[in-house]
Parts: structure tokens; C-alpha cells; sequence
């Protein structure tokens, strides 16, 4: 059966020209039902798993926006087979633990910080050499943390100053476990460091500070590998069992719940909607916004709650509502790290000031977020103030006036945000790039104007 083609560097878009969009008031609610693309953080992960497992993984509803192209991309290239079957139906071909090949060229892992730290720590535990780089929004973010910890395991790097990208790597011949104490809250780093213990003798033991998302623990049990958890005074422990033999198994990837939040707030702020989002990934260290919009008083409700391969699942129903100020506490953060953009959208409607603490992290995402998400709700006439590393944003509890134009720095969620924005503010909102939708949330604005039944969000 031939092959289809996996993109290359020409047909992906960090060489493609902007697209400016535009989002307007719908005249109609949100209403009806829908699924939202495929988790994105569990999408590399099986991509990535099935590579390194002993037989053929069969993978159902696979994300297929860009970030994980180049993850598929890049594990065809360190020899695994990777097949598209059909829609968001793929096949791996394992090479098993310690199998990977030399890839041949450079690794281009895009826009996608998970696919490039992930990938540092398979290719530590493989004695190859291989070139990373990515586009300038990768090229510019930090990667010290995961070549530092790495680097105890006996790899090598070469990075840029700064540690970024372009950097080279020769992984380890006989890789030494790691110990090691995240000094951020990061499941990147985590998942990293536990990539390259797979490839070790010995336990890898990786301690954090907060629990972040634990996908890679999960789909690590369902392949079969031997990973406890336990929570300490230090922290949240995580032991894995060095050198298992990964074994293929199905997955069935649920619908993104960092893709959710764009409609499920558009819902909640466009007067008179009602939707009911399907087969949504409700993981409880993904569900933080889910709780916050709950504390604003938000009508949500969670169906048919079920667990399916390791993970939980659930149908998310949300409904308009006048929205009320909160403040959302630092130990929140790691459970909804990426839904911030969002937050900070709903909290423009909502009445009084909500403060968001400790979000730091933000910086060191696709764009400076924090700098990024005060810049959409400025431009569009709402009051935000940065205090160190809080973001607060002051509602009056009416819909602020919108008419901006949004600069999106190659981040796809600044771009949802705004867009969901527009919506439900008095005049459109215009941003100048919405191209990067495409690498986590692909055909955002046809399932948004399902919804809506009407073309509110549009090419400007
Ligand atoms: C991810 C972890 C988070 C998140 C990213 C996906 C993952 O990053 O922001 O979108 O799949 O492990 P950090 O680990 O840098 O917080």
C-alpha cells in the first residue's frame, strides 16, 4: 500500500504567507453538539510510545495539526513506521526500547515545545547523533531545561547560546537513570526525563514540585511499563523501572480539553447558547480552567464521566452566564497551564477584578503569553494590569468593546482567544495571523461556525 506522504519542512506553515482572520458578533447562539480535535499532549505521546513499543500500535483519533506532524515526521525519521490509515486513524510500527536509528537529516519540530523536549529525551537514551531545530517561535524558547537534567544520563549537547535551538545531541551508549528534582513545574521536562530512563538500567526517579499532567505515566502502564507514583513532603514522586519491553496497544485519543475551552467559553459569553461538547479528555491535572470557570459561576456540567484507556472522559454541556470575578491560586497553574489566553477572555466580561498568580511559565511559551493575553484584551478595550508574575484583569460585567487588531507572535492560542473574543464583543475583532490554529485545533473556525450557524469568524 503506497504511503501518504508526511509533510515536509515546505508544506507546513512556518513558510507560509499570515492569514489574517476576523471574528464578529454571530447572529445566532452556540448551539448543537460537537467533538474538538484530539489531545495534542497525548497525540506525541502515542506517536512517540508506539515508535519505541514491540509491535504495531493502532492509534484512533490522533490529532493531525501540525505539532504532531513533525512528531510523526521525526519518528519516521529515527526509523519507526508510521502510517496514516484515515482519518485521525494511524499505525506504528515499533523499532522497541533503544531501537531508534540516525536520522538522516535535521529534525524540524516546528512550532511544538512538547514534540522537541520530548524527543530530547528518546534520542539521550539512543547512542546517534541528530540536529533539532525549529521555527523562530521555537527557536527562541528555552531548552536548557531538559538538556541540563539530560545531560547526566551521558548525552551531549551542542545548543545555541542560551540553550536554544538549532542544537545537536550525541545520545548516550549505556545511559545512567536519572534523579532528579524539577525545578519548574513542567510535564515536558518530566516526560523527558522519564523517555531517556527507558533506555537506562535502573529506576529514573523524577520528583516535582506540583503534579503536572501525567500522560506519559499513563500511556507508560498501558504499554506495559512499571511506573509508581507517590506523593511525598518532597513532592509528587514518580519511580520508572529502566529498560522494560514497551508492548503495542490500541489507543483511542479523547477530544482535547485545551481545544474545548474555546468553545465552551464562547458559549458562556455569547447570550442564549448552549452546547455540549463530546468525548472530551477530562485528565483532573487538565481540568483546572473547568473548575475556575465554575468558581465564576459559570453553567457547566460534566456526562457520561467514564474512563478510557487510563484516561478520563466525559461530555462537557456549557451554557451563557454572567460571569463573576475570582482569583485563581498559583498551585492552580500546572493543571491549566495553556487555558489562561482564554481565562483571561472570559474574565473581561465577568464583573469585578480576577487575579491569575504565578504565571511565570507563560513567558516561555509559543509567544510571551502573559505579555500576549494583557495585549488581545487591551486592544479590544478591557483593563488588565501586570503584577510581577499575576495577570489581572478588571470586568466591568458588560461586554468590552472589541474593534482590535491582534498581534498573534506564531501562537495559536492567542489567536483562539481573540477570536473567541469577537464573538461577543460590540465590534469584530481582527487578528493578524490565525495560520497557527492549525497546529493544535485544525478546522477552529469551521466547527465555531457550526455552532453559530453563520460565518462569524471568517479570513479578514
Ligand atoms: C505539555 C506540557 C505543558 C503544556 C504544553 C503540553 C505536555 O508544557 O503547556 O502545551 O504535553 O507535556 P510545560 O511542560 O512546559 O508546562
Amino acid at each position: 500500500m503506497p504511503r501518504p506522504a508526511l509533510p515536509c519542512q515546505t508544506d507546513l506553515m512556518s513558510s507560509a504567507p499570515p492569514r489574517p482572520f476576523r471574528s464578529s458578533k454571530p447572529s445566532a447562539p452556540l448551539s448543537g453538539s460537537a467533538g474538538v480535535a484530539g489531545d495534542k499532549s497525548i497525540s506525541h505521546r502515542a506517536l512517540m510510545f508506539g515508535a519505541l513499543a514491540v509491535g504495531t500500535t493502532d492509534i484512533a483519533g490522533l490529532l493531525e495539526g501540525e505539532d504532531v506532524l513533525r512528531t510523526a515526521a521525526a519518528m519516521r525519521a529515527l526509523g519507526a513506521e508510521v502510517e496514516k490509515l484515515g482519518p485521525g486513524q494511524w499505525r506504528v510500527s515499533g523499532r522497541g526500547v533503544g531501537g531508534l536509528t540516525e536520522p538522516a537529516d535535521v529534525l524540524d519540530m516546528g512550532n511544538s515545545g512538547t514534540a522537541a523536549r520530548l524527543l530530547l529525551g528518546l534520542l539521550s537514551g539512543h547512542p546517534l547523533f541528530a540536529v533539532m531545530t525549529g521555527d523562530a517561535s521555537l527557536r527562541r524558547r528555552p531548552m536548557k531545561r531538559v538538556t541540563d537534567p539530560l545531560s547526566a544520563t551521558g548525552a551531549q549537547f551542542w545548543t545555541r547560546e542560551g540553550g536554544r535551538l538549532p542544537l545537536a545531541v550525541h545520545g548516550a551508549a549505556d545511559p545512567l537513570p536519572l534523579d532528579y528534582r524539577l525545578p519548574v513545574a513542567s510535564a515536558q521536562v518530566k516526560s523527558a526525563c522519564l523517555l531517556a530512563g527507558l533506555c537506562a538500567p535502573g529506576i529514573t526517579r523524577v520528583v516535582e514540585p506540583e503534579p503536572t499532567r501525567d500522560h506519559t505515566e499513563n500511556m507508560l502502564r498501558h504499554f506495559g511499563a512499571m511506573v509508581a507514583v507517590e506523593d511525598t513532603e518532597e513532592g509528587r514522586v514518580v519511580r520508572l523501572d529502566g529498560q522494560p519491553e514497551l508492548k503495542a496497544a490500541p489507543i483511542k485519543v479523547p477530544g482535547d480539553p485545551s481545544s474545548a475551552s474555546f468553545p465552551l467559553v464562547a458559549a458562556l459569553l455569547v447570550p442564549g447558547s448552549r452546547i455540549s461538547l463530546t468525548q472530551i479528555g477530562l485528565n483532573p491535572l487538565r481540568t483546572g480552567l473547568f473548575t475556575t470557570l465554575r468558581e465564576m459561576g459559570a453553567a457547566l456540567k460534566i456526562e457520561n464521566a467514564r474512563i478510557e484507556g487510563g484516561e478520563a472522559v466525559g461530555d462537557i454541556i456549557g451554557e451563557f452566564t454572567a460571569l463573576k470575578a475570582v482569583d485563581v491560586p498559583p498551585g492552580r497553574a500546572p493543571s491549566m497551564i495553556d487555558e489562561y489566553p482564554i481565562l483571561a477572555v472570559a474574565a473581561a466580561f465577568a464583573r469585578g477584578t480576577t487575579r491569575m498568580r504565578g504565571l511565570a511559565e507563560l513567558r516561555v511559551k509559543e509567544s510571551d503569553r502573559l505579555a500576549a493575553t494583557a495585549a488581545v484584551l487591551e486592544a479590544n478595550g478591557a483593563k488588565v494590569t501586570i503584577e510581577g508574575d499575576d495577570l489581572l484583569v478588571h470586568g466591568t460585567g458588560a461586554p468590552p468593546a472589541g474593534g482590535g487588531l491582534v498581534t498573534t507572535h506564531m501562537d495559536h492560542r492567542i489567536a483562539m482567544a481573540a477570536l473567541v473574543m469577537g464573538l461577543a464583543t460590540q465590534n469584530p475583532v481582527t487578528v493578524d495571523d490565525a495560520s497557527f490554529i492549525d497546529t493544535s485545533f485544525p478546522g477552529f473556525a469551521a466547527l465555531m461556525n457550526r455552532l453559530v450557524g453563520s460565518d462569524a469568524i471568517r479570513a479578514a
